[in-house]
């Protein structure tokens, strides 16, 4: 294996990643724009092949959230979506200013909470904090 980390991915390769963690192909446009407008990207590579990818959408204030991160099965269990994550944190905290403070919210799949609580994200609801909420427009 020959590991490599860029902060920019193609469509087609972050379609592959989507395609082969089973979310479906984004529409190419649409890809693009999500992409485009991301604040942060991180992909890595394998030589030429993608193993995995991660971006973060955030409002450049308070609230960011990390999107996305996708690690091709033969490639997970490796410490990829670790360091993409630890990536994307990092990016956010090089970003803070004097007296701010920024949420970054996200939404796990099924089964994949304690791969985030490893990072200190907390699953909601909570004694705190009521359950995440999401609606879907086609
Ligand atoms: C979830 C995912 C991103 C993790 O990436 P990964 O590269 O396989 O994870 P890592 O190798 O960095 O694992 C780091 C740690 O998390 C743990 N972990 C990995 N996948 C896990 C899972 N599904 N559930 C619980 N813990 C998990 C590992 O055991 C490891 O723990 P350790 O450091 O104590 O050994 C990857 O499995 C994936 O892409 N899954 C399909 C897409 C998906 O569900 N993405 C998350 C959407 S919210």
């Amino acid at each position: 294996m020959n590991l490599t980390y860029k902060q920019r991915i193609s469509v087609e390769d972050y379609n592959a990643l989507r395609d082969a963690v089973g979310w479906g192909r984004l529409c190419e446009d649409q890809a693009a724009q999500s992409l485009k407008n991301s604040a942060f990207v991180i992909s890595c590579y394998d030589g030429e092949k993608i193993a995995g990818a991660a971006r973060l959408i955030w409002d450049r204030g308070a609230t960011a959230y990390l999107a996305d991160v996708m690690v091709m099965p033969e490639y997970q269990r490796q410490g990829i979506g670790t360091y993409m994550v630890e990536e994307n944190i990092a990016f956010l905290k090089s970003q803070l200013r004097e007296g701010w403070r920024i949420k970054i919210v996200l939404i796990a799949a099924k089964g994949k909470e304690a791969f985030y609580e490893k990072f200190g994200f907390c699953v909601r609801p909570n004694e705190n904090a009521g359950p995440g909420m999401d609606l879907i427009l086609t």
